[in-house]
């Protein structure tokens, strides 16, 4: 008995460090200490063991036992350290250098809309700024947009539950909340902070239930402006906008208003701009933006005498013109963060 064991212990000790499967462990297990194994045949026949043989053979098969245990563990730690390295792949030192690592770089849509912003700065425009989560009355009513406007639509703007209230942002009726569709709210919320004259662009995020396609995104940014000053015309708005098309697309830049209409400004007119020097999109005729004199309306809503002052706004989108500049033909390549598109614009 004392040979069996002692061979039994040698065995396991020689196989075990040559087992590389939970399978391969379980079948040799079953070899030593399964219901027929060699270590469970040796306990079975201490039966016949002599009595007064019995105390030293009993502890012999313990400690025999104990042993296998040892290595069965041994085994069973080795082969989970072993599929947990093979989990979390080879290992790594994150303290070293990254091969190509360069200083980030703004994003190409904030490259375009710090280029715009500048120029607008130059000529006396500052920056202003408001919440993305807006009332109905910023967004549509105090931009004299009728409630049953289209662009109100449950299909076409994001609404955010009855229910929720936004500290930040008050209500002043039963009205919605919802995510601001054009940053044209930014000249109500501006025009009730501060006394005429007012220079202002406000760029930032916009929000619209479109399906996404090459031209379209449910987030978008746009930049609008606001000028009110005493004696404000139709050829200061004609100016500004030329100076900024021949600015950011060159001097050879022609710039057109076409009627137009939006509900909170009068007359109201689109812009569109051509250009000899524009690749494939030289010498067509492109709209980029909307554009007008204030609205009475809306200067009536934020207690400004329409009698004494006038003002123009516009509001363009940046994707658009960063599209047109950087020769991009698919607004979503600016949402992937795919690095390959991204570093062609550092
Ligand atoms: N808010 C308009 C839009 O998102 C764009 C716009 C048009 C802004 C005319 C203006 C404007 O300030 O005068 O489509």
């Amino acid at each position: 008995m004392h040979e069996e064991l002692n061979i039994i212990l040698t065995g396991v000790r020689e196989h075990c460090p040559e087992i590389s499967t939970r399978a391969e462990f379980e079948s040799f297990k079953a070899t030593i200490s399964g219901p027929n194994g060699s270590l469970t045949k040796v306990m079975k026949g201490m039966g016949k063991v002599a009595k007064e043989d019995k105390p030293a053979m009993g502890k012999l098969i313990n400690d025999t036992k104990a042993a296998v245990i040892t290595e069965f563990d041994a085994v069973l730690e080795r082969l989970e350290r072993a599929d947990l390295a093979s989990k979390i792949g080879p290992p790594i030192d994150p303290t070293l250098p990254v091969p190509d690592c360069r200083r980030g770089t703004l994003h190409p849509i904030s490259q375009v809309r710090e280029e715009m912003v500048d120029l607008f700065r130059r000529i006396g425009f500052s920056v202003a700024e408001a919440t993305e989560l807006e009332t109905e009355h910023y967004c549509f009513d105090a931009l004299n947009i009728p409630s049953d406007h289209p662009a109100r639509d449950m299909q076409d703007s994001y609404y955010l539950p009855d229910q929720l209230t936004v500290s930040n942002v008050s209500k002043h009726s039963d009205e919605k909340y919802l995510l601001r569709t054009h940053t044209s709210t930014v000249q109500i919320r501006t025009m009730l902070n501060e006394k005429p004259p007012i220079r202002i662009v406000a760029p930032g995020r916009c929000f619209r239930r479109d399906t996404p396609d090459a031209t379209h995104s449910a987030n978008f940014h746009q930049i609008e402006g606001l000028y009110i000053n005493k004696g404000v015309t139709i050829l200061d708005l004609k100016a500004t906008l030329d100076y900024f098309v021949k600015s950011i697309f060159g001097p050879k830049a022609k710039t057109r208003l076409r009627p137009s209409f939006f509900p909170f400004t009068e007359p109201s007119f689109e812009m569109d701009f051509f250009s000899p020097d524009l690749g494939k999109l030289s010498n067509k005729w492109l709209e980029i933006m909307g554009c007008g004199m204030v609205d009475p309306e809306v200067f009536k809503f934020v207690g400004i005498d329409p009698e004494v002052y006038t003002g123009y706004a516009f509001g363009m989108g940046i994707e658009r013109i960063a599209m047109i500049l950087q020769g991009v033909d698919d607004i979503r390549y600016y949402y992937q963060n795919d690095l390959r598109f991204l570093k062609q614009f550092a």
